[in-house]
């Protein structure tokens, strides 16, 4: 049955549009604005001279023609890369086919690495609000860097310090509570998600870390425990499910009601949406 929406579905581009260009990259970044996403996706580390880049792999080995450890290289090292060429090869290699992404080498900064103050800096000057979902990966092994780097950052746009969450347009998500309580402790109106591969069997009944107001459960968990999801709702957090790129799994949480889908394949989501 569908549940009848009280609200609109937020459509967030997971790494951007992911499924289309390189993912982290401002290739990606530009076609979601331009599909009309709602907010976009990143995964934040600090390189050793200490900046931001959006990258999710713990190596550059994956979506670069690079090799190494982000936070053994500097910016420099990481802007000598090329972290576009990757998807055309994966397309021919995953589907046989031509991709939609046409890699352009000449357009450097398309394709180079992302640092968060650039995407801030997309996001800016998008000519409409688009959010952002900011993810720390690895915050432990920094000790606090991250987020203190990524709050810094913020503040400098403005950012860091909304009245309430309808002006809120930067959330920080993770999968470390420890890392979220960082963040709240600096910056306490900023929204937090508190990032869930599977139920703990603490939270079971709905409950998330001290002071986080949303839930960021995975698809999977949607798929097996659609009455977990009730849950979470009736304790008041907000749902923002990833990374939802089947058909079905879209349909789904659109029947469901979540508050937010995030997804490689924004546009195929607002085309379910009507949007
Ligand atoms: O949006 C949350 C999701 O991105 C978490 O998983 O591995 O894609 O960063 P991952
Ligand atoms: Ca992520």
């Amino acid at each position: 049955m569908t549940h009848a929406r009280q609200h609109r579905i937020q459509v967030v581009a997971h790494r951007g549009a992911s499924d289309e260009a390189p993912e982290h990259t401002l290739a990606a970044y530009r076609k979601a604005i331009e599909e009309g996403a709602d907010a976009l996706e990143c995964d934040v580390r600090l390189t050793s001279d200490g900046h931001l880049v959006c990258v999710h792999d713990r190596r550059v080995n994956r979506t670069s023609n690079g090799r190494g450890a982000v936070s053994a290289m500097e910016l420099a090292d990481l802007a000598a890369l090329d972290f576009g060429s990757w998807k055309t090869r994966e397309a021919w290699r995953v589907r046989g086919e031509e991709p939609e992404y046409e890699h352009r080498p000449e357009d450097r900064e398309a394709t180079s690495v992302l640092t968060l103050e650039r995407l801030l800096e997309l996001v800016a000057d998008a000519g409409r609000r688009v959010e952002l979902a900011i993810e720390t990966k690895h915050p432990t092994r920094w000790a606090g860097q991250v987020e203190e780097r990524l709050l810094a950052l913020l503040k400098r746009f403005g950012l860091d310090a909304p009245a309430d969450d309808a002006e809120a347009r930067v959330r920080v998500m993770s999968f470390s509570a420890r890392s979220l309580h960082r963040v709240r402790a600096a910056a306490p109106t900023l929204p937090t998600v508190y990032l869930m591969q599977f139920v703990s069997p603490r939270l079971r009944d709905g409950r998330l870390p001290a002071g986080v107001r949303i839930a960021g459960p995975s698809v999977r968990i949607v798929r097996n425990h659609p009455a977990y999801i009730e849950r979470l709702r009736r304790a008041g957090h907000q749902v923002h499910v990833w990374t939802v790129n089947e058909p079905e799994d879209m349909d789904l949480c659109v029947d469901l009601g979540v508050d937010a889908i995030i997804t490689n394949r924004p546009r195929a989501v607002l085309d379910r949406l009507g949007r």
